[in-house]
């Protein structure tokens, strides 16, 4: 005890904590940003610093920091009951499932929740290697196809789906049987450079490894509906309407990873819904509670989940279960959170704002900022350092970043990515911003771009 009271949190933290992502040499004389309180679009320092979080944690607190509402739900559900497994049943995940259920497409029912992004990915990848083998008896559907530059989470299964390779290497053989494809990159575009418009061709690219594979190999796709963490690559128009056709001309479940882009982040409240499409799986996370509680959801069709129903064979069923997935609080703030989400019906505000915010960097026109890539609140600031669009080095982008953290703003970069393009800054805030909140966080980030 006498350590912890001689010593501040920060103290503590350097001697302790063993942090994700970060290089803890050095560590000393820069440490973390240690926050403490957070209300509204803001979080606060110890040395009760305000910053506005244009990260939303990150790109989770869709509702915003502070909400009673989710607090109560959570003090009410933690005293009647705190916890309680769903080998067998509860009133809060029964609840939140319906719920999930009624603002998804009638095809997309069926919830299994789990703890965070990475466990509900991992479960949906499970899920299609399983139906396949049920699906299509004596074929071995196992493969899974994904993109680079995309990230899907950090255990062995989601990792390997990820297409990050400074996230991957160090942790190499990982699991057999994923392939990758190109992602959308309308500003780096292999295929299309000569093009007078986008041709598809890097959805088409699906649909060529299907085939050179063999489509009696290849059990799903998973694709994040805009790539976040990657760098912020949107799906241009059409793209998901031609995967969902190529998934359906091979009978290749499509996986969709909403960790970020769901809960009204792009405009939607899914980003499917630009498409029109559906998915066979539904990846949900951060949003899900905007935070306040960790939870995720993998979401399956009614299809799908027939599948594992038999009454003949025991071993059809889904055989995984999760101590803390779908745990009472959580579920109790998730219902909490998305009455709050569709009350105030905060992908409209997204969108709104989104667009001013996406206008305005624009109208920056600064030689330093390649493209903006805006949809909804999730916008993408690609940073280059000359005219033939070099990627700035990310030394530099660090010292950006850090400069609009000096003027009360924190964004985010696409760090641990793939070498040489961690030059986009990201922009997710909370889903309540306000106009003058946006303009707040363009200027801070107009004031890092000035020449010094
Ligand atoms: C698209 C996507 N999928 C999966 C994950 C993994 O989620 P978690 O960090 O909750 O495990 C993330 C995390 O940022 C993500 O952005």
């Amino acid at each position: 005890m006498a350590t912890l009271v001689s010593h501040t949190t920060r103290e503590l933290d350097i001697r302790h904590l063993w942090h994700g992502s970060l290089q803890h040499h050095g560590l000393e004389k820069n440490p973390p940003l240690e926050v403490v309180q957070a209300e509204g679009c803001y979080v606060y320092d110890s040395e009760g610093r305000r910053y506005l979080d244009a990260m939303a944690g990150l790109w989770c607190v869709n509702v915003g920091y502070g909400r009673r509402e989710i607090v109560s739900a959570v003090a009410d559900q933690m005293s009647r009951l705190p916890y309680y497994p769903l080998t067998q049943s509860h009133p809060p995940a029964a609840q939140l499932a319906a719920q999930l259920a009624e603002l998804l497409p009638a095809g997309l029912q069926r919830v299994f929740f789990l703890n965070s992004g990475s466990e509900a990915v991992e479960t949906a990848l499970k899920m299609a290697r399983q139906y396949a083998r049920r699906a299509y008896p004596g074929q071995n559907r196992y493969k899974i196809i994904a993109r680079h530059r995309a990230y899907h989470g950090f255990t062995m299964g989601a990792l390997s789906a990820t297409g990050q390779v400074s996230r991957k290497r160090a942790f190499e053989p990982l699991v057999p049987g994923f392939l990758h494809v190109a992602p959308p990159d309308h500003y780096r575009c292999a295929f299309c450079q000569k093009e007078p418009g986008c041709t598809l061709t890097c959805a088409d690219e699906f649909e060529r490894v299907i085939r050179l594979e063999g489509p009696d190999t290849v059990a799903a796709l998973i694709l994040e509906p805009t790539i976040g963490g990657g760098g912020v690559f949107h799906a241009p128009e059409g793209y998901l309407e031609r995967v969902r056709q190529i998934c359906d001309r091979h009978g290749v479940l499509l996986i969709l990873d909403e960790v970020i882009t769901g809960f009204g982040r792009t405009g939607k409240l899914f980003a499917f819904e630009h498409a029109g499409i559906c998915p066979d799986i539904l990846v949900l996370a951060k949003g899900i509670t905007s935070g306040y509680l960790p939870l995720a959801a993998t979401v399956s069709t009614d299809a799908i989940f027939d599948a594992f129903r038999s009454d003949t064979d025991d071993s059809a069923k889904f055989a995984q279960l999760s101590t803390f997935g779908g745990h009472p609080c959580s579920c109790a703030a998730g219902s909490a959170n998305l009455e709050i989400l569709t009350r105030e019906r905060l992908w409209e505000n997204a969108e709104r704002v989104g667009a001013h915010l996406a206008d305005r960097l624009c109208a920056l026109a600064s030689p330093r900022i390649g493209e903006v890539r805006g949809r909804g609140l999730l916008v993408g600031l690609e940073i280059i350092a000359d005219s033939n669009r070099t990627p700035m080095p990310e030394r530099q982008v660090v010292g950006l970043q850090r400069a609009i953290r000096e003027a009360g703003v924190l964004v985010g970069r696409n760090s641990d990515t793939v070498p040489g393009f961690g030059n986009v800054l990201t922009i997710a805030p909370p889903l309540t911003l306000k106009k003058e909140e946006a303009d707040a966080i363009v200027a801070a980030v107009g004031k890092s771009l000035q020449p010094q």
